[in-house]
């Protein structure tokens, strides 16, 4: 206990001078800590690309990331944006880790359960790993909570999502680029050529690598934005795999055109603050052209 509120003062006191050094008022940190992370962005973003079979078109699928729960993000948060998420239909949800900050330390996996599993998608629940999935020999309590709550787990591995008509589209997922072994050629193996692939990797900067195989789009997370960001200057914190793409959307070029979409995830880590970087919720819309 005596330990919890050193650690919290010392966090506070090293936050306060950051903003303070830069300028910002209390009513700057209330905001950044009480205001901004809750204040959710929606965003849409079309997935176009010609490899996507017609029967995909208008297919929804949700991507959510880094909730990082137990640091300042709690149960009672991720119950109301699992009801958001279930109230906009997706017919796929994707989680692109660091589900809990120090998943070894997390008492509440009991009631994280239900919440998780509640998630709805008809055409399936998939994740990959984060850096804070492996930190502190937590891979396995992951895995067993996802895999419990109906998520399918992929490991420098891939699935097909097929439909009636016969036509596929295939997710790929890769391991934690900082605290993982990713395995691209090892995740490719079983694709049969010309089918549209998604890449999901925690870590955006992978897509320098991704680029160099026939991959068509990346989802990421990892870099919160930088979660403090300020006029200028940009983001603050940019953790490492997260240096080159912190946010957004972005054509790499490499030796295949890979189209990266770095989602800004939903928790906080190290400080409990956002500034001028919301967490956000991404919907994507496949549509074949
Ligand atoms: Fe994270």
């Amino acid at each position: 206990m005596v330990r919890k509120q050193t650690r919290r003062t010392f966090i506070k006191r090293i936050a306060g001078s950051i903003l303070t050094v830069l300028g910002l008022s209390s009513g700057g940190y209330f905001y950044a800590n009480k205001i901004e992370p809750s204040l959710l962005e929606m965003k849409e973003i079309p997935i176009r690309h010609p490899l996507i079979p017609k029967g995909f078109e208008g297919i929804k699928i949700i991507q959510f990331s880094d909730t990082h729960l137990g640091f300042q993000y709690n149960l009672s948060h991720f119950n109301q944006l699992v009801k958001k998420i279930n109230g906009l239909k997706p017919d796929i949800i994707l989680f692109t880790g660091d589900l809990i900050d120090e998943p070894n330390k997390y008492s509440q996996v009991h009631d994280l359960l239900p919440i998780l599993g509640s998630l709805q998608a008809p055409k399936g629940k998939f994740c990959i790993f984060g850096n804070h999935d492996h930190g502190g020999y937590g891979s396995e309590i992951y895995r067993n909570i996802m895999e419990s709550t109906n998520f399918k787990v992929l490991l420098n591995e891939s699935t097909a999502i097929t439909l009636k008509d016969g036509s596929s589209i295939y997710l790929i997922g890769i391991d934690d680029a900082m605290l993982g072994n990713p395995d691209l050629p090892l995740s490719l193996k079983n694709i049969p050529n010309n089918q549209f692939k998604l890449l999901l990797s925690h870590a955006p900067d992978l897509a320098e690598s991704a680029s160099e195989y026939p991959i068509q789009w990346q989802i990421s997370g990892h870099s919160h934005g930088g979660q403090i960001k300020l006029p200028i200057l940009g983001a603050l914190i940019r953790p490492p795999f997260a240096q080159m793409y912190p946010e957004g959307l972005y054509a790499v070029k490499g030796k295949f055109p890979l189209t990266l979409y770095v989602n800004r995830g939903i928790g906080t880590t190290r400080l409990p603050l956002r500034f001028m970087s919301r967490p956000e919720l991404t919907i994507y819309t496949l549509i074949s052209s």
